[in-house]
Order: structure tokens, then sequence, then C-alpha cells
């Protein structure tokens, strides 16, 4: 649900009006609430409280690391998928030793890093990725605890772009290969088989597809008991959806009775890897309408905030909800609400009924998730700032770029004259 809320005709997000965010801040910018964090985060914990578990939060959501120091206050573990993302959880107080590792792609300097920084374990996509690790490992004389992750091919009926477990899907191993490859690691002197693990989509809001993978881990824990290896731990991934506009995922709670009930005889370690259904409804982007501009086809609202800002709604379609922060009289138009970058793909929100003047605040909410950490420079556009909420008062926790910041690292190379 959004953490945003009417007092008056004003918008709010906890105690402090989006309209003084503005007037503090500039637009366009992110806003998140640290309630809203915190609470999904102890809902998640509270729910699985049942049976042995662990939450790593998926980074990726939303990396800022004043949210993961938030998170790592509540003694959250993560879920990383690059050597940045394992140094903004170190940098924000994160414990290493509650990291996983997840990707298909890991660089041998990424391994080498994580290896140094004694995190939990790695999750495993491929076969050349092992041998990578063991030869890593080897050379380090290091041992290190891995997690083979499956392809389940499970359709968890959402977006072919954040579809993942199924068989044409880079990510995974094969359910079939998972014995052999299990048996390659046993024999391996530098790896110890800890885990399996599986994350077959995002924004899943279906409980079947993530029962199905459950049903699927446990069938391979068995049949690796039998070959006499013991796992520590189940890693059903992330994924649970959230609500944009009128979808109806399950609750965190019916979520996490459901895969409790199935998961609690086994007696074995959980970890999930929530990332959206955390952060996603906790955040949202302001920002200011520059321009009304009528068409005699369409209204268009062109915002100051663009899709290097938030990808979403041009990359997949997606519908976020668009509020404007002072409620008034003007006449109700239908609008596409645009930003300036040069793309026609450069929407937010198209056909919304709104009462706007030019100048107005628009939320565009549940943008906590995938928003400012998708976000680019595209048409060398500074990216916004991010404030935390915490009650009534609003900090800074990134700064807006400044144009300087745009071309920083770049040089220009030392040219033989011209002819
Ligand atoms: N674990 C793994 C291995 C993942 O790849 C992901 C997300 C998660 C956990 C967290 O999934 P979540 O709970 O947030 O659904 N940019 C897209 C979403 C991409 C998700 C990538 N992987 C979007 O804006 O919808």
């Amino acid at each position: 649900m959004s953490c945003l809320q009417y007092r008056g005709n004003q918008l709010y997000i906890e105690d402090v009006s989006l309209k003084n965010v503005a007037d503090e801040f500039g637009t366009p910018c992110y806003i998140y609430s640290r309630s809203a964090i915190e609470a999904n985060w102890h809902t998640f914990d509270e729910a699985f409280s049942g049976i042995p578990h662990r939450i790593c939060y998926a980074v990726k959501a939303n990396s800022n690391i004043a949210i993961l120091h938030l998170l790592a206050r509540l003694n959250s573990g993560f879920d990383i998928v690059s050597m940045g993302e394992i140094d903004r959880v170190i940098a924000a107080g994160g414990d290493p030793k509650k990291i996983v590792f997840s990707g298909v792609g890991k660089k041998r300097d990424e391994i080498e890093h994580a290896i140094e920084k004694k995190i939990y374990c790695f999750n495993i996509e491929s076969e050349p990725e092992l041998e990578r690790l063991q030869e890593i490992a080897a050379r380090m004389n290091a041992a290190i605890d891995v997690a083979i992750r499956i392809n389940p091919n499970i359709n968890p009926h959402t977006h072919s772009h954040i579809t993942t477990g199924l068989n044409e899907s880079k990510f995974g191993i094969d359910i079939t290969d998972v014995i052999p490859l299990a048996q390659k690691i046993s024999r391996s002197g530098s790896l110890r088989l800890v885990g399996i693990a599986s994350h077959i989509g995002s924004q899943i809001v279906q409980l079947a597809p993530f029962l199905e993978v459950v049903d699927r881990l446990l069938d391979t824990y068995q049949q690796l008991l039998k070959i006499g290896i013991t796992l520590r731990h189940i890693n059903i991934g992330g994924g649970l959806g959230i609500t944009y506009h009128d979808e109806h995922p399950p609750g965190i709670r019916e979520y996490a009775r459901a895969l409790q009930d199935k998961l609690r005889p086994y007696n074995i370690e959980v970890i999930i890897e929530p990332g959206r259904a955390i952060v996603g409804n906790a955040g949202i982007l302001l920002s200011r309408i520059e321009y009304l501009k009528h068409t005699q086809h369409k209204n268009f609202a062109i915002i100051d905030a663009g899709m290097n800002d938030l990808l979403r709604p041009a990359l997949y379609d997606a519908w976020q909800n668009i509020l404007p922060v002072e409620l008034h009289n003007s006449e109700v138009k239908q609008y596409d609400i645009a930003g300036p970058v040069c793309e026609s793909a450069d929407f937010l929100g198209k056909n919304r009924d709104l009462a706007l003047q030019s100048g107005d605040l628009l939320a565009i909410d549940s943008s906590g998730a995938y928003g400012f950490s998708m976000s680019s420079n595209y048409n060398s556009r500074c990216r916004p700032p991010e404030i935390l909420v915490d009650g009534s008062n609003a900090s800074l926790i990134r700064r807006r770029e400044t144009i300087k910041d745009l071309f920083a690292a770049e040089i220009i190379a030392d040219l033989a004259p011209c002819d």
C-alpha cells in the first residue's frame, strides 16, 4: 500500500508535507519512508518466525547506503550481485557473513573480493562458474560455502523482462543437472555445498508459483539427502509483488504462512531475498510540472522527471499511480505525463485523469524499488537527490548530482594534430 496520505488538500509522507520537501530540496527527488521500510522488514521477519530463517534483502531494489544501514541495524542479511553491492553493504554497516552472492556473471576480481570479505555463500549459476570458484578458492587457500541456484522451469506469470526461472532464461542450473553438479562440488577440496536456491522472477502476484518452487526445492533437498549431502539452507529467492494499481498479490503474512507450512517439517534454515516488497511502496518520486501542452489529439503534462530518473514505465510499460501534491479545483482532463528526455518512450504515466496547473507538484507513487537504482544520466541529466523521512524529519541521503559530476570521470584524449 502507498505510504502517502492527504491531510486537508496536501499530500504527506509520514509527518512531512511533500510541498515542504520540494521547497527544501528541489525537484525531481526521491523520498522514502523509514517507518514503511522497517515495518515491511519486520513483517517478513515475524511472518517467518515459525521456522529458522534469514531475510537477505535484495540490494539491487534500492541500494542507497542509508537504506542499507536501516536494514543492517535490524540485523538483515543481503542478497548482492556485484562487487559494488558488497562494498555498499559493508559501508552501510552490514555484516559480510550475512551476504549471499547471486548473479550469472561473477568476475574473477568480484569472487576474490567476496572471498576476502568472507561472505556467507555464493549462489552458483553454471558449471563454468563452479570451476572458476574452485580454482580461485584453491589459489587463495580458502574454503568457501556455495549454493546451487536451480532453474525450475516455472512460469511466474509476470512481465517477460523479469521472468527468470524458465528453461529459456539465462539464470540458474537445469534441475536435471543439479545432482551431478552437487557431486562435483562434494569432490572439490575447496567448495562446500551448503544450500540450494531459486528465484523465478519479480512482481509475482500469485501464490501458486512460489509454492511450486518450494516443492521443487524440497524434492531436490531430499534427493541430495539420499546421496549423503545434507544442506544447511534452502533459499526461496525474492519476487513477492506489491500493489501498484489493481494487482492483488498475497500479503507478506499469507505468503509466509503458505510457504512455512511446506518447509516446517524439514527444520532447515530458509533464506528469503525480498527487495520490492520491502522498499517498493515505501518510496515516491516527486516531480514538478514544467508545461501543460494541449494538442488537438492529446493533453501532455511535461514534468521535470524522465525515464532516466524512473525507467520502469518506459522499460516494462509499468503503471505507477500519479497523485497531485496539492488538490485544487481546476478542470479534470486526461493527460499523458511525460518527461523531458528525447525519446517517445519517456513517459511516467498515460491517460491519467487529473486536475492540473502548470507548476504543480506530482508524486509518482511506489517508486522505492528499482527507481533510483535503475536511474541513469541519459541526456546528460543529473540524477535526483534521495531523501529519507523519519516522522517529521526529512534528511538528505544522496545529494543531487551536479553538472560537474556528469563528466568528472571523462578525459579528453591527447590526439595528434588535425591534418
Ligand atoms: N533475488 C534475486 C536473485 C534477484 O535477481 C532479485 C531481483 C531478487 C532477489 C529480488 O526480487 P524482488 O523481491 O525485488 O522482486 N527492475 C525490475 C525488477 C528486476 C528484479 C531483478 N531481480 C522492476 O523494476 O520491476
